[in-house]
């Protein structure tokens, strides 16, 4: 099955309320937060305080992505907040096993993500340990960037894993989804996709989220 993550990093965000209406009502089920701290990634974004503002606005699952550089720091905060899902990067974590344990215990479903260049074996090592894998298309911090090329071929490696040793992690991809990437990308094997311009850029986003499940779906083939 194929699930749409719309991205509230391009939503406005003097309307966010309204907007995150407009998505559930369209059949959106997750919500993709993207938390950045200006360090690991050259943009800031929002705390745990918005993400407590979707929690009492909406049941739908809150994906956050935490693009920091010591997220071991904010598990608890974001916990507290209301998340349902937590995603850290590889790239900034010295303890990775310890802080996914954490993030578990915290009761979050794990999530590990991984820069376009980043080498994927540790992903293979640490799948007994997630619920999600984030491969993201293109170099975090904005949101309007092209796909990198080559995300396909990444994606195609890290579903052959989980189809053989994880089969109930999802595989999540983010940055340049469009309704062309979509097929791409599903294709390859992501299972959730997280789209921000290509929904809130668009004037109808009930439209832009039915096009995108629709052209991933056929992409993706019978279940
Ligand atoms: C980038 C974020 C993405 C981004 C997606 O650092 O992780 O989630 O908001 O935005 P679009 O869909 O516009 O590329
Ligand atoms: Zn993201």
């Amino acid at each position: 099955m194929i699930r749409i993550a719309p991205s509230l990093l391009a939503a406005d965000p003097a309307r966010l309320g309204e907007q995150i209406d407009a998505v559930t009502a369209a059949g959106a089920d997750w919500l993709h937060l993207d938390v950045m701290d200006g360090t690991f990634v050259p943009n800031l974004s929002f705390g745990p305080q918005v993400v407590r503002a979707c929690r009492d606005r909406t049941d739908a699952t809150l994906d956050v992505h935490l693009m920091v550089h010591a997220p071991e720091r904010w598990l608890e905060p974001f916990a507290r907040a209301g998340a349902d899902r937590l995603t850290v990067h590889a790239e900034p974590v010295w303890h990775l096993h310890r802080c996914l344990d954490d993030v578990r215990a915290l009761g979050m479903k794990t999530g590990l993500a991984v820069n376009p260049l980043t080498p994927l074996e540790v992903v293979r090592d640490a799948l007994p340990l997630l619920d999600l894998v984030l491969v993201m298309s293109v170099d975090p911090g904005y949101g309007g960037q092209r796909w990198i090329e080559g995300t396909a071929e990444r994606l195609a490696r890290v579903r052959a894993w989980r189809d053989r040793s994880r089969p109930d992690a999802l595989i999540e991809v983010d940055g340049g989804i469009d309704a062309d990437t979509a097929a791409v990308a599903a294709k390859a094997g992501a299972d959730v996709l997280v789209a921000g311009s290509a929904v809130f850029g668009s004037d109808d986003v009930a439209s832009a989220l039915r096009q995108l499940h629709e052209r991933a779906s056929q992409a993706r083939g019978p279940a």
